[in-house]
């Protein structure tokens, strides 16, 4: 039976933080979470027409704070789940939660549903920076939560750091990773800050008031975590994401490889049978709408060999290993590669890719530019 991986969301936050843009609402009442709750359950139920006979690879609930669900919230939506889709047995099954945002109930019914992963964000161990982020939460209750999922027998943990933040010193980002590394997570994604539109940073950085550090000390920080994460055990397999040996995230990596998924809840994609969608980001629609799956979700991009290929490449070399010419070749008629020949040769001569034991990959200086170089090949 084919897989797939399933993504679920949860689009509220206490408080939104100064930097992102993540779809998600803050300061909300528990009536309209607990309307969310009953809407996804509909559409998750909705799947049931749909006839997917897919089995479920991967499960990965995000926000949002999918962990401002109470413990009975989140098992009535696993339970639909479950009733809905089969699910194999030695599937990786992933939830964010945020620090302080979770207790021994909540765990309890993680790991009765089957979580096997939890990521969480720290961002910083610096608490002024913690502040300027907006984050609600300190190291101190990070670090209680992060024991006591530990002590609840949660064997598979992600942490996610921030860097290039604003005031943030080389050395202070050394710090903080040095001693996020001493609790042994399996896994870390680590982030450069982006500022995004519509974000309390980017008003703040459009009036001056960010003191971001300089690009050259930004790069330091990225190569500075690659190195030494490295002489850690962990491997660096995609832009951000670096985990121990069998640990690699197994839901975000199906993304970059174009295996199927299928997103439910506010604004989640998916994508099936080639063709991507997208769930309706308007959270009153959502609420009335969710059992007429026709009515939430959109139809973005057919799938055709053009825009396979653009992913192929685009999504590919995200990953450290880059792309395989073998499979490349497999999957494409050659007089599709042939409109990539010219930007590839051109990116070689330019030293931001390398071809190499029959893959091409990015190099230092493609990953330091790497959306200048992914956004080459993107077709008009
Ligand atoms: C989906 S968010 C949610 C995680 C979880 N709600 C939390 O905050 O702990 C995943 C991660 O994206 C990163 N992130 C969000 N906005 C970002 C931005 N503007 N620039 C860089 N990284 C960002 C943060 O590290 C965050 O932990
Ligand atoms: S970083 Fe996490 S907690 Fe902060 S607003 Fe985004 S999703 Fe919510």
């Amino acid at each position: 039976m084919e897989m797939m991986g399933l993504y679920i969301h949860i689009p509220f936050c206490v408080k939104k933080c100064d930097y992102c843009d993540f779809l998600s609402f803050d300061h909300t009442d528990s009536f309209l979470r607990d309307a969310y709750v009953e809407a996804l359950v509909a559409e998750i139920l909705g799947m049931k027409s749909q006839n997917i006979t897919k089995k479920l690879s991967s499960i990965y609930m995000g926000g949002g704070t999918p962990s401002i669900l109470t413990a009975e919230q989140f098992s009535r939506i696993m339970k639909v789940v479950f009733d809905v889709f089969e699910w194999t047995e030695d599937g990786e099954f992933t939830i964010e939660v945020n620090p302080g945002m979770v207790d021994v109930l909540k765990v309890k019914a993680y790991v009765e549903a089957g979580v096997n992963r939890i990521s969480m964000g720290l961002q910083s161990d610096e608490e002024a920076l913690l502040k300027t982020l907006g984050r609600i939460h300190d190291y101190e209750v990070f670090l209680e939560s992060y024991q006591m999922m530990r002590a609840m027998g949660i064997e598979n943990i992600s942490i996610d750091l921030m860097f290039g933040l604003p005031d943030q010193t080389l050395d202070a980002f050394k710090a903080t990773l040095e001693k996020t590394i001493k609790l042994e997570p399996e896994h870390l994604s680590i982030y450069s800050l982006i500022i995004e539109p519509g974000t309390e940073f980017e008003s703040q950085y459009k009036k001056g008031l960010l003191n971001l550090p300089d690009e050259d000390v930004e790069r330091q920080m990225y190569w500075w975590a690659h190195d030494t994460l490295e002489s850690k055990g962990y491997e660096h397999y995609e832009i951000s994401s670096y985990g121990k040996t069998g640990r690699i995230g197994r839901h975000n990596r199906a993304y970059w490889t174009l295996e199927s998924y299928l997103g439910v809840g506010l604004g989640a994609a998916s994508y099936l049978n080639q063709n991507r969608y997208k769930n309706i980001d308007n959270l009153k629609t959502y609420i009335k709408k969710s059992h007429q799956l026709d009515q939430i979700r959109i139809l973005e991009q057919t799938g055709n060999k053009i825009n396979k290929l653009e992913e192929f490449f685009f999504l590919g070399l995200r990953q450290f290993k880059g792309v395989n010419l073998n499979e490349l070749h497999l999957e494409f008629e050659e007089s599709l590669l042939a409109c990539y020949r010219p930007i590839i040769k051109k990116l070689v001569e330019e030293e931001m890719l390398q071809e190499k034991d029959g893959w091409i990959k990015l190099t230092r200086r493609g990953l330091d530019l790497s959306n200048d170089v992914l956004s080459r090949f993107l077709m008009d």
